[in-house]
């Protein structure tokens, strides 16, 4: 035992020594090259890929006892929380949160882990290398964004306006409202999307009813500020808001089965509806296209600016008490900010709910596991998309209970406590999630439907 010890040790410090020696000879040479070309060369001299990739690139000591399991561990979440390609290519179309992360590893000096570092001496990144990821993080978030302004952080202010189309968007909002569009004429997209409380659903329910008092199988999320996400529903199966709004109408429990030839000949009855449409829309009148692009015009006007956080960000640093700020450097210290990031705090990307535990497990047993809760997987068919989710946007979230797709807390504190255990690791420190809740609290916009 004692033998093996001494084996064990005596490799891992003459692996350090000699890793240290190469590196320290042959690296540490940011290459001649284009931007994005120097950061895949950061990324890979720091070892990066070693452990943030699905074919992960194991260490000879990975077989070891104790130490090897420990490494593989590290694997295991090290990709479920940030998945790096080695081809620059790929850092090239880096989306918002890739960016948000590799930032937030850089300036909180977290990456590799110290465990490795001890074995790895003279990875981590040194000043020249934080200087080309700075400026390739700046330049990044602008092209990304179409705008330079608080390209210095993951998050930026709803705009003031969104371009959308008014004559549309008018017609839009009444076929929003319409009850005609439901098999029962009982229920159209305001109900389950209150734009009065949040634009999300107003009962206790976990998940929306829809028709004839059915219970759908998700929490329905706010349609304010859903123009800014990358795809549409928790899985990400429409692609935009039109396509989108061609759902509710033909899913069997929120506004019944049926197709939309029928929903189509029902308002096709009312002779001043087709006359409008036929003004709008000279080309084709009323069909399913031209009303769901018709909502999703007006769900390009449901953006909700001049928050108080928002004018904090602006430069009005008294727009928040100091309980505030602390919560919002709460949020960016614990990476919160590098998955929700972007105007809408979220919706840029698909993530484990579960990068550590097993979320699913430990639920309330009363919630029982439906198809909804494979997340992106039930939309690409991969397994590895299991269980992935779209981050929520947290615009206004402090009027948009309960949280998660599921619906299972009722509680900013609950939901905050889960994402540190889930997504974190970590047991949350009282005070820092109090903070945090205090920050959502300053997070609700202005819309001149939103009453509250
Ligand atoms: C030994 C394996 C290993 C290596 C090498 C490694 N990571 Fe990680 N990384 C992890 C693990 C494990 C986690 C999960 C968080 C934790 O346990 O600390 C993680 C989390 C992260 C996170 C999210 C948390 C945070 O602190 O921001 C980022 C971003 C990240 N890694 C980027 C990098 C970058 C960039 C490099 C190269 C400098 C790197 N990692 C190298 C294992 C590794
Ligand atoms: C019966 C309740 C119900 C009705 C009616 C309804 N929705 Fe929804 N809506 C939901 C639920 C539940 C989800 C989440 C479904 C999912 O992700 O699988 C959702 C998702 C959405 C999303 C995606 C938001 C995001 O962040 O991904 C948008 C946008 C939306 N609905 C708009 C509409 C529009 C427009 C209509 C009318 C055509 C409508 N909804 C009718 C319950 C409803
Ligand atoms: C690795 C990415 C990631 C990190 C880091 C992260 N979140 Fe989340 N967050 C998610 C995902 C994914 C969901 C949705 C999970 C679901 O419903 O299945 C979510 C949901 C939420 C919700 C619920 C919102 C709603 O409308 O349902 C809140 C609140 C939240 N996160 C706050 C936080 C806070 C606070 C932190 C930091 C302590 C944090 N998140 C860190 C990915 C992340």
């Amino acid at each position: 035992m004692k033998k093996t010890l001494i084996w064990v040790c005596g490799t891992l410090l003459a692996a350090a020594c000699g890793t240290a020696i190469y590196r320290f000879c042959f690296r540490k040479n940011i290459p001649e090259a284009e931007q994005t070309v120097q950061v895949a060369s950061i990324l890979k001299q720091n070892d990066c890929f070693v452990c943030h990739s699905f074919e992960p690139q194991k260490p000879f000591y990975a077989s070891f006892p104790i130490i090897g399991k420990q490494m593989q561990s590290h694997m295991y979440h090290a990709v479920r929380f940030v998945e790096l390609e080695e081809a620059s290519a790929d850092l090239a179309n880096a989306n918002e949160v890739l960016v948000a992360k590799i930032e937030h590893a850089m300036l909180a000096g977290s990456m590799p882990i110290p465990q490795y570092k001890m074995i790895h001496w003279g990875t981590g990144f040194n000043s020249a290398e934080k200087s080309v990821l700075t400026d390739w993080i700046v330049a990044r978030r602008s092209e990304i964004r179409g705008d330079e302004a608080f390209a210095g952080s993951s998050i930026q202010p709803v705009p003031e306006s969104y371009p959308y189309d008014a004559v549309k968007a008018n017609l839009g909002k009444r076929m929003y409202n319409d009850t005609r569009i439901s098999l029962d004429n009982t229920i159209s997209c305001a109900t389950c999307h209150v734009l009065s409380d949040g634009g999300a659903d107003y009962a206790d329910e976990r998940t929306s009813e829809g028709i004839n008092g059915n219970l759908g199988g998700v929490n329905a999320p706010t349609v304010y500020n859903a123009v800014f996400n990358v795809r549409q529903f928790w899985n990400g199966r429409a692609a935009d808001l039109k396509e989108q709004a061609a759902g509710p109408p033909v899913n069997p429990i929120e506004m019944g089965d049926q197709t939309w030839d029928d929903i189509v000949a029902r308002l096709r009855k009312d002779p001043a509806l087709v006359a409008e449409f036929a003004e709008v829309f000279p080309d084709e009148g009323l069909t399913q296209s031209s009303v769901t692009e018709a909502i999703a015009e007006y769900e390009k006007t449901l953006i909700t600016p001049g928050s108080r956080f928002d004018l904090y960000l602006k430069g009005n640093e008294s727009a928040l008490t100091a309980e505030e700020i602390a919560g919002y450097e709460a949020f960016k210290a614990n990476s919160c900010a590098a998955c929700h990031v972007g105007k809408a705090m979220g919706g840029q990307s698909f993530e484990y709910f579960g990068i550590y535990g097993n979320y699913f497990a430990d639920r309330d047993a009363a919630i029982e596991r439906n198809a909804d809760d494979d997340g992106l997987k039930g939309f690409t068919g991969n397994e590895r998309d299991l269980e992935r989710f779209k981050v929520p946007g947290l615009r206004n979230v402090a009027l948009t209970p309960p949280y998660f797709h599921d619906g299972s807390s009722t509680e900013l504190e609950d939901a905050v406590k889960k994402m540190y255990k889930y997504e974190l690791g970590k047991k949350a420190d009282d005070k820092d999630v109090n903070s945090i809740v205090a920050f959502f609290n300053t997070l609700t916009g202005k819309h001149e439907e939103l009453k509250r």
